[in-house]
């Protein structure tokens, strides 16, 4: 071979150098074929990343939401969904009225005590008896019981500021479906938390609420801050929420929060959905701001004391 190549050196290096050059060619491919797996590998990190920092973005728009109770999409029927929590201290401070006083306290949601036509047929209540005033500021209020409205800083009394012109406003079925659903109402809760329904009493303030996006401009607007009921208005002893229209849909932001402890617990409102709770310190909770559109709702509140009961409204 040595001979061979001294002989025919030219012959001999111009293998080596096609030996070499497929080597190359070899290599080269090699090398390419690495660095597109490091450029993929690259890109599958840079893209994990980015999922990780969405879903924290998200997460912490969420305002600590560390479960769903109810989400707008599922429809909880027919039972209620109940969560039981142990009750405050804070009925101690107040009268017992065996047969409906809190023995155990909870929470629970359900979507099979009124249906969506009868939340829309509330809504237009709501939407006819709003647009006779409401507030500056994002959050108005209708109280059919007492005739509290929002109007501009303050409230007016629709059944004397407006007279008998009311009647053009609602109707007596308006009023009809009204009572209808809180007896509704009424009757979950008391078989929910297995209590006398004629042992509770319906209180004030009951009423209808309407928010949006609006900046608040009185205290009265500012219904996102957390809460006890029954600290608030000592007659409480449970507290519903009647939903008349969709999160998600009809608003964006506004969902119900418990602030427990350890963790936020949302009801995302679903026109229909009832939720209903002890209106103790157990039930600590918050409407988070809404960010667009408009929320509708009816706030329903019971009483033990019939030295606070109030009364279903009638056409003057
Ligand atoms: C909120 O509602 C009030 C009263 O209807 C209205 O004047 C205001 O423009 C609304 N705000 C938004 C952001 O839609
Ligand atoms: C509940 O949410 C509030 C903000 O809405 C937050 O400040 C708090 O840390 C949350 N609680 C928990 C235990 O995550």
């Amino acid at each position: 071979m040595a001979l061979l190549r001294a002989r025919n050196p030219k012959a001999s290096n111009a293998a080596e150098i096609e030996k070499k050059i497929k080597r190359g060619n070899a290599l080269r491919q090699g090398s390419s074929w690495r660095s597109s797996r490091a450029l993929f590998a690259l890109l599958l990190v840079a893209v994990c990343a980015s999922a990780v920092a969405t879903w924290l973005y998200l997460t912490s728009l969420d305002g600590d939401i560390t479960e769903t109770l109810a989400s707008r999409r599922e429809l909880v029927s027919p039972q209620p969904r109940v969560y039981s929590v142990q009750c405050s201290e804070d009925y101690q401070n107040h009268k017992r009225y065996p047969g409906c006083t809190p023995q155990s306290c909870g929470r629970a949601v359900t979507d099979a005590m009124v249906t969506r036509e009868e939340a829309h047929a509330l809504r237009r209540l709501a939407e006819r008896g709003l647009a006779l005033a409401g507030s500056e500021g994002g959050a108005s209020i209708l109280d059919l019981h007492s005739g509290a409205l929002s109007m501009g800083k303050q409230f007016v009394n629709i059944y004397r500021y407006f007279g008998d012109q009311i009647s053009d406003v609602f109707t007596a079925e308006d009023f009809k479906l009204y009572r209808d659903v809180r007896e509704r109402i009424q009757a979950v809760i008391a078989e929910t938390f297995g209590l006398d329904p004629t042992l509770m009493y319906l209180t004030k303030p009951t009423f209808f609420s309407r928010i949006n996006s609006t900046a608040a401009k009185t205290q009265h607007d500012e219904y996102w801050h957390p809460h006890i009921d029954k600290v608030t208005y000592g007659s409480f002893d449970y507290t519903s929420l009647l939903y008349l229209s969709d999160y998600g849909s009809d608003f964006t932001g506004g969902r119900f929060v418990f602030m427990d402890q350890n963790g936020n617990r949302t009801v995302e409102p679903r026109a229909g959905r009832v939720s209903f709770f002890s209106s103790g310190s157990e039930n600590l909770h918050r409407v988070e701001k809404v960010t667009w559109g408009t929320r509708y709702a009816i706030t329903v509140s019971f009483t033990c004391d019939p030295a606070h009961a109030i009364s279903d409204p009638t056409l003057p």
